[in-house]
């Protein structure tokens, strides 16, 4: 299949700047303009199947909850599918979820630029977005690994009938995502 463009809406919401005693308070806003990217949607579905398949394999004795995330990475010349599931612990705390799995698997493999991921919480397909989407941690290490050019791209599986999924890209992911110095 051919790609499509896909538009990122622009954000553009000003600071809110309230004066205090003791200085300035500032809910900072955000100035995204619009942009438009080009996605293929076999490789969006091809990458969600396989998300939905690893998330079989997930270990989550204690939650149930299973899950699955297959990515593609700009630097790898093969463009392979890298796939993670969660794998849970005893401890809870040891738990991973199934985006940090894949995106460490594909560290280890060498490569550094996240272009395409896909998340499947495979039971709440028809759940509301925010139930199936990354953790705020995940969306850290996505952060880690994102990129502009070309965009990184979140997809999350579900929506209800008829729908390939919601699409994140870094700034609606992980608004003001850490940084050490290096934006
Ligand atoms: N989980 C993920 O793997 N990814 C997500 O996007 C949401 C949550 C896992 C962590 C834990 O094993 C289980 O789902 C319940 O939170």
């Amino acid at each position: 299949m051919s790609r499509v463009a896909l538009v990122l809406p622009a954000v553009d919401r000003p600071d809110a700047t309230t004066p205090t005693p003791l200085g300035r308070l500032t809910v900072p806003g955000r100035a995204i303009p619009e942009k438009t990217v080009w996605v293929d949607p076999t490789e969006i579905g091809r990458l969600r199947d396989a998300a939905r398949d690893v998330a079989t394999r997930a270990h989550a004795p204690y939650s149930r909850f299973r899950v699955g995330a297959a990515l593609i990475m700009a630097d790898d010349p093969q463009r392979r599918a890298i796939t993670g599931a969660n794998v849970e612990n005893a401890s809870y705390g040891g738990t991973i979820c199934a985006e940090r799995t894949a995106l460490t698997q594909a560290a280890s493999l060498g490569f550094r630029k996240l272009e395409l991921l896909v998340v499947s919480c495979v039971a709440t397909l028809d759940a509301p977005v925010a139930d199936r989407s990354p953790c705020g941690l995940c969306r850290q290490v996505i952060h880690e690994f994102g990129n502009r050019d070309p965009e990184t791209l979140v997809v999350v599986d579900g929506g209800g009938a008829g729908a390939l999924g919601d699409v994140f890209d870094l700034d609606r992911l992980l608004p003001y995502g850490f940084s050490l110095g290096q934006s």
